[in-house]
Formats: structure tokens, C-alpha cells, sequence
């Protein structure tokens, strides 16, 4: 029973290759088993789609084993899926996410450019969705994952962030930029070895010096690579920078910020406070944005954390 896992024929266009078995779950006499109704190398048609649509079943089967496959499918069908009608904002919020999760660990784990032209797909079709999904706030913020990866921490952070440009009024081209830069903020973190990413405890001054190198390394990455962004190389070099020049790697002060990346630093930090990691307990909301208030009070822009508080206080999680 626990080595497949549920998905929805919704998720599948008809004339696809999926690329993993499908199964129906069949209940006879008590008995339940699964049997293969599509095989992975097999297109799934429209004949195949129109008769479970009759019957009236959504609910298909993958075997666990082929759960990065089918994510891989979700990815590439994207766009189709979000402008479907027919799924409901819950699931696409759900697809959105598990997808974002999925790509974004490839690009942690091997960073080179086909995998950052995917991110750059992604964040604009997620975009698209939040943009024209009057539901995708609610759904979106209530999955978001309190698991410390810095892959899920980066899908995090651009799902609050993009929501929370479109709250404050940010065009469509400038929220597609930022939800790609944040979806990448953190990408110099490949650079930095380990034992330093994942210890427990104070950093050493050396090792935080090596930290505070991340920043200019996520770009050198980008660039090695071949990759061509623009504003997006502002919000990975200063995600770190504070409005009162505090902050890594250059001192900036407030004006001298990329408005976005002072939106990044508040929500970084948020996340950061909210999530679960090896030596730290998730804070709650409310009091993740009181240890901002109280303790970063000179290093944020006070007006974008007033925006903020009260875009979380209109999504009931503060
Ligand atoms: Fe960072």
C-alpha cells in the first residue's frame, strides 16, 4: 500500500508522455490492488483520459519510486495545468510548490544552466498563477513547508515574496524578475562547504567570513555559467545588505539597496525565524516579526516591514 503514492488525472494532458507507470487502485470484494493502466513509455491518449472522466475517477497511482519523474512531467506541463479551469487553486498551489521543491533541489545540487533557464520558466508561470488566481495567497501560504533545506527555505521565500510584490502593487515583468532571483538568492551556498552551512551553533569569524562570501558567489556561479540576468544579480549580491550599512558584502546603505532586495532581507529573515532547523525552534508568526521589529529594527526598511506585517495580518498568520 505505501509504494504508491496518489495523484490526480487532472494533473495529466491527455496525448502525453508521462514517463512513469500509472496505476488504478480496483476495490473488489473487499480486496483492494493496484493495475497498471498506462505504461511509462507509453503516451497516455485521450481515449484512456475520456473514459476515467465517465467514470467519474481523478484519483490515479504512481509508484513512490517515480515520484521525481512525475515531478519532472508536472514541470513541463506547467503552464497547461495553472491556466486549466478545470483544476482547483488548492491543487495547483499544490503543484506549484512540489514542483518548485523538486526543481530547486536539482539546482542546489547540480547548478549549472539548463537548471537555472528552469527556474527562470518556473517563477514565470508561477507568477501567471498568483496573478490571475484570486486564491493563490491562501493556498499557497498554507503549504508552505517548515522544513530547513536551503531549497525549500529559497521556495519560501519566493512564494511569500512574489505574493507579497503582487500585495504592494509590483508590475508582472518585475515580479517574474524577483521571483527569480529569489527563487536563486541563496545559490552561492553551493560554494560554501558543509560543515560550515550545516553547524550547529555560532559560526567561528572565519567560517562567518566565508559565509559572507555566498552572496557574490551565487552571481560568479550564474555568470560562469553562461546565464544572463539583470536585476536578478542585485537581489542575490545584496540579500544581505542593511539599510543602516551593516550588512555584507559591501556596507550598503538604504537608498544605495535594490528596493527588492530590501523586500528579500525582511522576508529571508522571516522564514529563516519561522522554519525549523537543527539548533534553532520555529518561532511563530507574530513573534518572528516582533524579533524583527525589536531586533533588526535599523537594519530593514521600515516602511516594506510595515507592508508586510500587515500583508500577513490579511492572510490571518501573524
Ligand atoms: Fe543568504
Amino acid at each position: 500500500m505505501h509504494d504508491f503514492l496518489p495523484i490526480t488525472l487532472n494533473s495529466l494532458k491527455a496525448d502525453t508522455r508521462i514517463g512513469c507507470d500509472i496505476y488504478l487502485l480496483v476495490r473488489n470484494n473487499g480486496n483492494s490492488r493496484y493495475i497498471l493502466y498506462c505504461k511509462n513509455d507509453a503516451a497516455f491518449d485521450n481515449e484512456q483520459k475520456e473514459m476515467l472522466v465517465r467514470k467519474n475517477i481523478n484519483k490515479l497511482f504512481i509508484g513512490k519510486k517515480d515520484q521525481q519523474k512525475y515531478s519532472e512531467y508536472l514541470e513541463s506541463n506547467l503552464k497547461n495545468i495553472l491556466s486549466d479551469d478545470k483544476i482547483e487553486s488548492k491543487e495547483k498551489a499544490q503543484i506549484v510548490y512540489g514542483t518548485a521543491t523538486n526543481m530547486l533541489r536539482d539546482v542546489f545540487n547540480e547548478p549549472r544552466f539548463k537548471n537555472f533557464e528552469r527556474s527562470k520558466t518556473f517563477a514565470y508561470n508561477m507568477v501567471d498563477y498568483i496573478l490571475r488566481d484570486g486564491k493563490a495567497a491562501f493556498n499557497l501560504l498554507k503549504i508552505t513547508s517548515h522544513d530547513y533545506y536551503t531549497y525549500t527555505h529559497s521556495v519560501n521565500v519566493a512564494t511569500i515574496g512574489s505574493l507579497f510584490a503582487k500585495n504592494i502593487g509590483l508590475g508582472e515583468k518585475d515580479m517574474k524578475t524577483f521571483c527569480t532571483g529569489m527563487l536563486l538568492h541563496d545559490l552561492g551556498k553551493t560554494k560554501i562547504h558543509s560543515d560550515i552551512l550545516n553547524k550547529k551553533g555560532a559560526l567561528t569569524d572565519d567560517e562567518f567570513k566565508e559565509m559572507r562570501k555566498h552572496p557574490e558567489m551565487g552571481v560568479a556561479v550564474l555568470r560562469e555559467s553562461g546565464d544572463s540576468f539583470n536585476d536578478e544579480y542585485s537581489i542575490i549580491l545584496q540579500h544581505h545588505e542593511n539599510c543602516d550599512g551593516s550588512g555584507y558584502p559591501f556596507g550598503l546603505k538604504k537608498e544605495e539597496i535594490h528596493y527588492s532586495s530590501r523586500i528579500v532581507r525582511i522576508i529571508d529573515t522571516y522564514d529563516a525565524l519561522t522554519t525549523q532547523r537543527s539548533y534553532s525552534v520555529p518561532q511563530k508568526p507574530y513573534n518572528s516579526l516582533k524579533v524583527i521589529r525589536d531586533e533588526m529594527y535599523n537594519a530593514v526598511d521600515h516602511t516594506m516591514l510595515k507592508s508586510f506585517i500587515k500583508f500577513l495580518g490579511g492572510h490571518g498568520s501573524s
